[in-house]
């Protein structure tokens, strides 16, 4: 008998998968701009600056959007410094950080590195030290048609098209004390509702992210959500969700149950969303913008962002190295995301590159992947179409900080095509056996790929990274992982403490 069921019928749908649910995040903080996607002195750099080998990375990573300029820098920005003559631009120091911000790269670098590289720019406005004027007047620079000041501006920079950015956070984590120009849930709602307002007056087609909170943690958590929403839920498109999970003093099996933390958070916010709607009688859904996402040592590594000491030159600002381990928790956080893609269009990996990113740089030197880059690109490849309702049957498993959690888990995604995309956590430390039950289609498995959890301490460097690749991140051999086929169930081996993607067919019988 096997361990755990997990059931596939083609009429059970859980949604499409937006593209945008591989998005990532560039914030200017530390080394993800400067010396991260830009370096001008590299010998890979193009004729703008911009790092080609780091691109190129990107691009097998798979990410379609890319979150811009923050993060808690956004909270501080005065984006009009950045435009324009680049010799004409001043630094600025950026309280989030605290570190001097050179403009070198502002909105035109950013979009159109983004446009050249094929990736949808999400860009926030500042809602900490700005306002309405600030957020409607970026807006027209960047979407608006000749003839009006901002939009001229634009143009007399040098760029004519408009670059017509659809999605649009109303600040960031505007309910963390950390946050400049942090408000209570009221000054916030009010503000977000006034700036989303005029935002849409310059450009209806946009669609807006409010913000939610920065955790489940909050303790403003839920009222926070209902007040929000309560000013601005006729305005916007979205709300946004963040979370880091990290492995506390060695308690890997909480750690490895991040994904059941994620799932509970999804539901709650979801159900405070559709509570207000409730309320107001409105068939309108929020959705969810989860912006901000990934394994972070925050409360065990982070010194927190008023300890910084004031830095310039790109400081090396949380440059989280990865394990296996923690790899395998990125593999199952995406298996959770989506299982909502009926609720959650837009994530971002939270970062993209040098600060808690799956790529990493040497200043005139290497970019390599870290091990979370595989997961990663392998769902973001693998998972196309629809995501099913897969129904997992599975003992679950006491952890300290999460509660009962299950012991497997599954999403799986069917292309038009019939194209399978599987994906598969074992958080057991022992080999369990999966039945894949799969009524009403056919499943074959082809393709299979798999990161196991290490013990090891992660360690800076391309060399470290490529040894936890050698160690952990392998091929499956399908016809040996799966252990027997029979009427209508397929049964695969699953490694210890791993995460699996499978591709294949599933099509009607
Ligand atoms: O991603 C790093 C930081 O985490 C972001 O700036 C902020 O939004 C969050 O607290």
């Amino acid at each position: 008998m096997a361990d755990a069921r997990i059931t596939l019928h083609p009429d059970f749908r859980r949604g499409t998968v937006d593209r945008r649910l591989f998005g990532s995040f560039v914030e200017h903080l530390g080394r993800a701009v400067y010396t991260g996607i830009y370096e001008p002195e590299h010998a890979q750099a193009d004729e703008h600056g911009f790092r080609r080998d780091v691109a190129d990375l990107i691009t097998e990573l798979g990410v379609p959007m890319v979150r811009y300029p923050g993060g808690n820098f956004v909270s501080n920005y005065v984006w009009e410094d950045a435009v324009g003559p680049v010799e004409e631009r001043k630094p600025f120091l950026d309280l989030a950080w605290r570190t001097v911000e050179p403009n070198l790269v502002g909105t035109d670098e950013f979009l159109q590195w983004a446009e050249r590289e094929g990736i949808e720019p999400m860009m926030a406005v500042n809602l900490g030290t700005r306002g309405v004027d600030a957020a409607a007047a970026l807006l027209e620079y960047c979407n608006g048609e000749a003839g009006t000041r901002w939009a001229d501006l634009r143009i007399a920079n040098g760029r004519t098209e408009p670059y017509g950015v659809k999605l649009w956070c109303l600040g960031n984590e505007m309910d963390g004390p950390w946050q400049i120009g942090h408000k209570d849930a009221h000054e916030y709602g009010k503000l977000a509702a006034e700036a989303g307002k005029a935002m849409k007056l310059v450009d209806p087609s946009i669609e807006l992210v409010v913000c939610g909170s920065s955790s489940m943690q909050m303790p403003t958590f839920g009222e926070w959500e209902r007040v929000v929403l309560s000013y601005t839920y006729d305005i916007v498109d979205h709300i946004s969700m963040h979370a880091y999970y990290e492995e506390h003093g060695g308690d890997r099996r909480s750690f490895l149950a991040s994904g059941t933390a994620m799932d509970q958070f999804i539901d709650r916010v979801v159900a405070s969303a559709d509570a207000v709607g409730a309320e107001r009688r409105s068939d309108k859904k929020i959705t969810i913008s989860f912006d901000e996402w990934n394994v972070w040592y925050l409360e065990t590594r982070f010194p927190g962002e008023s300890n910084l000491p004031i830095q310039r030159d790109a400081p090396r600002i949380i440059e989280d190295v990865y394990s296996g381990l923690d790899a395998v928790v990125v593999g199952d956080l995406l298996v959770t995301l989506l299982n909502h893609a009926d609720r959650v269009p837009v994530a971002a990996l939270a970062q993209l590159v040098n600060v808690i990113a799956p790529i990493m740089t040497e200043p005139g030197g290497e970019a390599w992947r870290q091990p979370t880059f595989h997961p990663f690109a392998t769902t973001a490849r693998l998972a196309q179409g629809t995501a099913l309702d897969v129904r997992v049957e599975a003992p679950s498993y006491e952890t300290t900080r999460h509660g009962a959690a299950p012991t497997v888990t599954a999403a799986a995604t069917v292309g038009d095509d019939g194209a399978l995309g599987l994906f598969l956590t074992n958080r057991t430390d022992r080999v369990v056996e999966v039945d894949l039950a799969h009524v009403g289609a056919a499943l074959a498995l082809t393709e299979g790929h798999q990161m196991v959890a290490d013990h090891e301490p992660a360690v800076h460097g391309p060399e470290h990274a490529a040894k936890v690749a050698e160690t952990c991140w392998s091929s499956v051999d399908v016809a040996s992982a799966v252990t027997g086929t029979a009427g209508g169930t397929t049964t695969v081996r699953l490694a210890p403490e791993s995460w699996t993607a499978f591709s294949g067919t599933f099509t009607r019988a």
